[in-house]
């Protein structure tokens, strides 16, 4: 599969662009890469027109030192869409560190948002000792290199269900965890640790919306995404059985199920 390659805001974005149809921007999580979605972003691509960057400083796109927020992130993003020529509004969904860029990318760019879909993923602020917790991490990443995320995430990543009948995935995500770029994960650790509390923002959220999350998440958990799915107003919420926090790796069949239904129901709100 071809990876493109354009200039935004400066740093060099790598991303697939697949199929024709409403644009849907596939955002992954940290410490990965674009590779995470590929399962459903291929299985989509008769849908719809799928866009799967790597954020900058993961897979191949080029880092930037420092820290890069959940705001560069999604006006990067924003940017990317521009470069293509993509002005209509598209669809945002992200997982995890995904699903705070979208929010972001909601909180700034709205009117370019035909659609949230927020996947294993938190409204809430890290608190003070994860903000902490996160310091730690890049400065431990960029002086000793990701391997140690692998250990300490893996067996939080994914749900004990996939471990056992789908080893490969847990080896897949080591190997995106282990090539991870120091810089590019230390910047994103530090800015998750920055980002906005978006529960006070949740009741404006007006767009058609779906929460979706894996039944054996340990890092979002269903009953704090089904809180989150409450407080949206037309949000949809959709819990895939015998999966973790990276569901839609782990059960890409039934996740393209749920978000072709969504596409229904954002085609007809479209039509209305
Ligand atoms: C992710 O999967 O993106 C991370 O678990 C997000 C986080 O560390 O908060």
């Amino acid at each position: 599969m071809k990876i493109n390659k354009l200039t935004i805001r400066g740093y060099q974005y790598a991303y697939l662009d697949l199929g024709q149809g409403i644009p849907w921007l596939f955002i992954h999580g940290f410490p990965l890469n674009h590779r995470m979605w590929l399962p459903v972003a291929e299985r989509m691509q008769g849908a719809v027109r799928a866009i799967v960057p790597d954020l900058r400083g993961f897979g191949q796109s080029e880092a930037s030192p420092g820290i890069v927020t959940m705001a560069d992130f999604a006006d990067d993003l924003a940017g990317l869409l521009d470069a293509l020529g993509i002005r209509q509004p598209a669809i945002i969904c992200g997982l995890s560190m995904g699903g705070y860029i979208a929010f972001e990318f909601w909180f700034r760019h709205r009117e370019r948002v035909a659609g949230l879909v927020l996947c294993d993923t938190r409204a809430a602020a890290d608190t003070p000792e994860m903000a902490q917790h996160r310091q730690a991490t890049a400065e431990r990443v960029l002086q000793e290199g990701p391997a140690f995320l692998a250990e300490a995430m893996l067996p939080r990543l994914i749900g004990p269900a996939t471990f056992h009948q789908q080893p490969e995935l847990a080896q897949q995500l080591r190997q995106q965890i282990e090539s991870a770029n120091p810089a590019g994960v230390a910047a994103a650790a530090r800015g998750m640790a920055q980002r906005r509390d978006m529960q006070p923002a949740l009741s404006q959220i007006t767009c058609p919306s779906l929460v979706l999350v894996g039944s054996q998440d340990v890092i979002s958990p269903p009953a704090e995404m089904r809180a989150m799915a409450e407080a949206i107003p037309k949000a949809r919420f959709v819990e895939i059985p015998d999966a973790g926090h990276i569901a839609p790796l782990e059960n890409p069949g039934l996740v393209t199920a749920a978000f072709l239904e969504f596409l229904d129901q954002v085609a007809s709100a479209g039509e209305k």
